[in-house]
C-alpha cells in the first residue's frame, strides 16, 4: 500500500485490500453532505454568538497552528489558576446526562479528541469548559517534531480542518510527568481522561507493537482508558497496522502488560480509519474478544476529498493529509452504524467525525455510539460546544420519552 499526493492505492502489502478509497472514487460527493450547515447558527447562546461573529474571525485571519498553540499555552496557564477554572466552569460547564461506560462514569457523553491537547497541557480545562471526558494525545514514545510547518488548513466555507501534523509530541515520558504533576495538584478533573497512543516515526514498521508498549507502560498509571491510534494518515504506512495480524501483536502485547497484576486493568480501545472497508472493519472486531477489547473509536481524518465549489476550500483540499470536520460527518456515521450492527450492540463506540451540533451527535448516537467526541466542532463551534451539544441531547431524550442515553444508542433514526 502506498500514498502519493494523498491517493491511496487500495491493496496492503500482502495483496488484501483493507481500504475502501481507490483513485476513482477519491473525491467523495458523500462527504459533502451535512444536516446542518456550519455557516447557519440557530438559536446559539450570547458567549456563542460573541465566538462566532467577534472571536472567530478574529482568530481565522491568522496561521491555524500558531492560534492553535497560543490557545493550549493560554488554556494551560488558566488551568492552573483555581479563579479561571472556576469561571469557565461558570459559563460553560454542562448539564449532567451520565454515562456509565468501561468501569468508569463519564458525567456526559460529549468528549475532547485526540490531538487537541498532545501535550497534556490543560488537563483540568477541558471538564471546566463542560466536557464530559478528554482524550489526550497522540502521544510517541520518541519525542518527536513532526511534520514541516505549515501542515494544518482550513477550509472555512465547508467547516473542514486538514492536517498532517506527524505525531508532534514531547515523548511518552514527558507527558508522563506531566501527568503525574496534574494529578498530584488539587485540579485532575472529575471525568475520565484517556491518552491516545501512537507509532514514533523512527521505529519501523516491524518494531510496532513494542513501540505502543512501551508507551503503554510508561502511562499506564496515568490514565483512565487507552486508545490504539493505527489510523492517522500522517505516519507513513502507520494506517498498514490496521492490518489484523499487525493490529493482533500490538493489542497482545499492550494487553500482556496490562494484565501483568502490578496495576489495575484499564480498558484498551482501537482507533480506525474512514478509509477502512466494511470487511477489513470486520476482521479488527474479529479481534475485540481475544484481545478483550473495551471499544472502538470511529473515525480518525479521511484522505478523501469532498466535492466543493468554494476556492479556498479547494486550495486546502489539495493539501496532503487528513481531513476533519462537517464533511466527514456522514462516513463516519457510516462506519459507527456498521460496527454496532456487527457487534450487536456489544461492543462500545466512540463516535467522532464532523460533530457540531445536538443532531450531529444524536446521529452518531442513533448509530451506535455510546460516547461522541469533537475537535473540529470546537475550533468551529467555540467552547460553548459541549454545554450546547449535551443540553440538545437532553431535549431530544426528553422528545423521544427516553430516559437514560444508552436507551438511545443504536436507536436508529
Ligand atoms: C490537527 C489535528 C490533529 C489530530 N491529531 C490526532 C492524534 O494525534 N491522534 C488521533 O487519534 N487523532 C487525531 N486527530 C483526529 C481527531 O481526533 C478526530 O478523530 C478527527 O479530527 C475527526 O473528528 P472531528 O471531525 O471532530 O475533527 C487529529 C485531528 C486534527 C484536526
Amino acid at each position: 500500500m502506498a500514498y502519493t499526493n494523498n491517493r491511496l492505492f487500495s491493496v496492503n502489502t500482502k495483496g488484501k485490500k483493507i481500504f475502501s478509497i481507490t483513485e476513482s472514487n477519491f473525491v467523495d460527493s458523500k462527504l459533502t453532505r451535512r444536516s446542518t450547515p456550519v455557516r447557519d447558527f440557530p438559536k446559539v447562546g450570547r458567549v456563542s454568538w460573541l465566538y462566532h461573529h467577534i472571536v472567530r474571525p478574529v482568530l481565522f485571519t491568522q496561521d491555524s497552528e500558531r492560534i492553535h498553540n497560543h490557545t493550549l499555552a493560554a488554556l494551560g496557564w488558566a488551568s492552573r489558576q483555581s479563579a479561571s477554572l472556576r469561571a469557565a466552569n461558570d459559563f460553560y460547564a454542562a448539564q449532567e446526562l451520565p454515562v456509565e461506560l468501561f468501569g468508569l462514569r463519564f458525567p456526559n457523553p460529549i468528549g475532547l479528541a485526540a490531538g487537541m491537547d498532545k501535550q497534556a497541557a490543560a488537563v483540568p480545562m477541558w471538564a471546566a469548559l463542560g466536557f464530559g471526558f478528554s482524550e489526550l494525545g497522540g502521544v510517541t514514545w520518541h519525542a518527536q517534531s513532526g511534520n514541516e510547518l505549515p501542515r494544518m488548513f482550513r477550509a472555512v466555507a465547508d467547516g473542514a480542518l486538514v492536517n498532517r501534523m506527524g505525531f508532534n509530541n514531547s515523548g511518552a515520558d514527558a507527558m508522563a510527568a506531566r501527568l503525574a504533576e496534574w494529578q498530584t495538584s488539587s485540579r485532575w478533573p472529575k471525568h475520565p481522561v484517556g491518552v491516545n497512543l501512537g507509532k514514533s516515526k523512527v521505529t519501523p514498521l516491524d518494531k510496532a507493537a513494542e513501540d505502543y508498549a512501551n508507551s503503554f507502560r510508561a502511562l499506564r498509571p496515568y490514565a483512565d482508558f487507552f486508545v490504539v491510534n493505527v489510523s492517522s494518515p500522517n505516519t507513513p504506512n502507520l494506517r498498514q497496522l490496521q492490518d489484523k495480524a499487525a493490529l493482533d501483536e500490538i493489542l497482545s502485547e499492550i494487553q500482556r502488560i496490562n494484565s501483568d497484576g502490578t496495576g489495575t486493568l484499564k480498558p484498551i480501545l482501537v482507533k480506525v480509519a474512514p478509509d477502512l472497508t466494511f470487511e477489513a472493519l470486520d476482521e479488527i472486531l474479529e479481534l475485540a474478544g481475544p484481545r478483550n477489547l473495551a471499544g472502538i473509536v470511529a473515525t480518525n481524518t479521511t484522505i478523501v476529498r469532498p466535492e466543493t465549489k468554494d476556492a479556498a476550500s479547494l486550495r486546502t483540499y489539495a493539501e496532503t493529509g487528513g481531513l476533519s470536520g462537517a464533511p466527514l460527518r456522514v462516513r463516519s456515521t457510516e462506519i459507527i452504524r456498521h460496527l454496532h450492527r456487527q457487534t450487536k450492540g456489544s461492543l462500545p463506540i466512540i463516535g467522532v467525525g464532523g460533530v457540531f451540533n445536538a443532531s450531529d451527535a444524536w446521529e452518531k448516537i442513533a448509530a451506535g455510539a455510546s460516547l461522541v467526541q469533537v475537535y473540529t466542532g470546537l475550533v468551529y463551534e467555540g467552547p460553548s460546544i459541549a454545554k450546547n451539544i449535551v443540553s440538545g441531547l437532553q431535549r431530544k431524550l426528553t422528545e423521544r420519552g427516553l430516559k437514560n442515553l444508552r436507551d438511545a444508542v443504536g436507536i436508529g433514526d
